[in-house]
């Protein structure tokens, strides 16, 4: 309860003049497209399995590195762990791992737990900044900008990330990279999938579904995932996490949004566009609800209860 009020304090205090409309006519443009309704059997196939490694992000690199994590590990089969990365910290930045019911890499990106949902916030005060143009060579010119924190912590593994891939893709004979992750994971995932799919041979299928995404970057950004890599994401309910940083700032989320709209878990619209504002463009902080960020998405709860050591 301390967290959530402090969580509430900071969203207004740190974004109020951006969310009351101090500064109009900054803001990029709102899809208005009437969104398609979708239920739970049109989305089993692209986004369960990348929910379920989404929430095996959560638990420990040990239990993760001998797939021993519990429910979590058990619900993917028999899943090859291949490499994680990040620091010394118990919770890894992401790790790589082969699913064999489809012959493919799976990369999936650090969750964040709600009481670090606050570095999101902080990160929101370091704002855009240029795309790293020496690792993304075609972007050049562009005006391509993305979130300062978002980068700093995808560069801190890309590297390692992409020679993991690399190698798991020759050890397995893989054809399909699939990338995910949730909340802050999920923006990192998206610069991710960006480098993987300039990086690895063009005949790899890469993909990219993510839970709870926050916005990453600026227009020029969301019309390259858009024209690149193909951005498909969940958002659930009332959850505050996918409109912060706020669009008056410059921030734009690509296209690709499914917007879950009850616990029934079958109940869902695909949203056309950028920001389409009958979706979650359309909520507002004031009313948020962020028990919805962990979920459920697909009957997938974030976080790390279902993890051995709990917690
Ligand atoms: C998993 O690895 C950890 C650390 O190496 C070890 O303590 C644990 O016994 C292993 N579990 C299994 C089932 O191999
Ligand atoms: C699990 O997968 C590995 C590699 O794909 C395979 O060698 C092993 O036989 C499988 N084990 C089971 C129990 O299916
Ligand atoms: C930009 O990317 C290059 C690799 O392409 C890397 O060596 C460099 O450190 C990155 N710069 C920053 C500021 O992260
Ligand atoms: C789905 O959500 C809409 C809007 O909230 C609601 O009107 C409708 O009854 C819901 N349908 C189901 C099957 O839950
Ligand atoms: C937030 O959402 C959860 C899940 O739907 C619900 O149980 C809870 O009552 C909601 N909280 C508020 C304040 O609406």
């Amino acid at each position: 309860m301390f967290a959530l009020l402090n969580f509430l304090a900071l969203l207004s205090s740190a974004l109020s003049a951006p969310i009351l409309g101090l500064s109009p006519g900054s803001e990029n443009a709102a899809a208005t497209g009437t969104p398609t309704a979708l239920a739970l059997s049109d989305l089993q196939s692209s986004f369960k399995r990348p929910a379920q490694f989404a929430r095996v992000a959560f638990c420990s690199s040990v239990s993760i590195s001998n797939w021993t994590c519990g429910e979590p590990c058990t619900a993917l089969g028999n899943v090859t762990f291949l490499q994680s990365g990040g620091d010394q910290g118990l919770i890894p930045l992401y790790y790589i791992a082969h699913d064999p019911t489809d012959n493919s890499i799976v990369v999936a990106h650090e969750g964040t737990v709600t009481s670090n949902i606050l570095s999101i916030l902080n990160d929101v005060k370091l704002g855009l900044v240029d795309l790293n143009v020496t690792r993304f060579p075609s972007t050049a010119g562009k005006g391509i900008q993305v979130h300062s924190g978002f980068q700093q912590t995808f560069e801190r593994t890309a590297d390692g990330l992409l020679a993991g891939v690399m190698k798991g893709l020759s050890d397995t004979g893989a054809k399909k990279v699939a990338v995910t992750g949730h909340s802050l994971g999920a923006a990192v995932a998206t610069m991710t999938a960006a480098f993987l799919k300039q990086s690895v041979d063009p005949s790899i299928d890469v993909s990219l579904a993510v839970f709870g995404l926050p916005r990453g970057g600026n227009q020029a950004w969301a019309d390259f995932l858009d024209s690149t890599v193909g951005v498909k994401y969940m958002t659930n309910q009332q959850d505050p996490v996918p409109i912060v940083p706020p669009r008056s700032l410059g921030f734009q989320h690509p296209s690709g949004e499914i917007h879950s709209l009850d616990q029934s878990q079958n109940n869902f619209t695909s949203c056309p566009g950028q920001d389409n504002e009958h979706c979650s463009t359309g909520n507002s902080l004031l009313q948020s609800n962020t028990t919805n960020h962990d979920g459920p998405y697909l009957g997938i709860t974030f976080g790390r209860k279902s993890c051995p050591d709990g917690q």
